[in-house]
């Protein structure tokens, strides 16, 4: 069984997962925006975030004082924003009718020589805002978490907040991520699952294995995790 603290809402489909998802994103932002002044969020990549994405602009532009929003990456493509691969252009399209201040966003440095540098940069970026306030984390086919895939040395990583992958299974190869460290310096994750394709996933990752998948190592400090997935992807 998944951990005591774990939340796990099942949902119609995504459409209605997003909406939900988006609801409690809103309500939790503003509460962290009246409690410190500000709400910090590292963004979920790939297909399945997109569509909480755009209710968040198109249906809660008014909801919240969005200027007090920081946003970051759990992780990144190594290639540039405009490339169609990249999670930072993704998430800037989708949430670009609410119009936010540069000062708002903090994608890693994808322009920088290399994934490498890319992951210091991030990394030295990132401590004035942790701990993070949610962090949004898809789950793989094969269990994986934001760049952190089963087997891989990242995974591992029990110091770095921020390292790179150069043979990420995923494609594409080279990419960014949150440690597990990262990720755990944070008061909530939410995952959102969608899709039949994820049921294995999904089921092996509640059931906690042994050895555990990725997405079963989530422990955030602040002890809250929240599954959002839709019927098709539970068991
Ligand atoms: C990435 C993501 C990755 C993603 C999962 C699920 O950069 O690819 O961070 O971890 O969240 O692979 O992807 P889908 O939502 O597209 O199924």
């Amino acid at each position: 069984m998944a951990a005591a603290d774990t939340d796990l809402r099942v949902f119609e489909d995504l459409h209605t997962l997003s909406a939900a998802a988006a609801q409690a994103f809103v309500e939790t932002a503003r509460e962290a925006v009246e409690e410190r002044g500000r709400f910090v969020v590292a963004l979920a990549g790939g297909e399945t975030p997109k569509e909480l994405y755009r209710v968040l602009a198109n249906e809660h532009a008014d909801d919240l004082p969005w200027q007090h929003v920081h946003w970051f990456w759990s992780d990144e493509r190594f290639v540039g924003p405009d490339d169609p691969e990249s999670n930072v252009g993704m998430a800037r399209e989708c949430l670009g009718p609410l119009a936010l201040p540069e000062r708002c966003w903090h994608p890693p440095d994808t322009s920088l020589p290399s994934p490498e540098e890319t992951a210091e940069r991030y990394e030295r970026e990132l401590p004035p805002f942790l701990p993070m306030d949610v962090v949004l984390l898809g789950l793989g086919e094969d269990g994986h978490i934001a760049s952190l895939f089963p087997g891989s040395p990242a995974l591992e990583e029990k110091e770095r907040l921020v390292v790179a992958v150069r043979d990420a299974p995923k494609p594409p190869p080279l990419r960014i991520t949150m440690t597990l460290p990262a990720i755990h310096r944070s008061r909530a994750v939410h995952f959102l699952v969608s899709g039949s394709r994820k049921r294995d996933a999904l089921t092996r990752t509640l059931r906690v294995e042994a050895p555990p998948l990725p997405a079963s190592r989530i422990q955030p400090a602040g002890g809250r995790v929240t599954w959002w997935v839709d019927r098709s992807a539970t068991p």
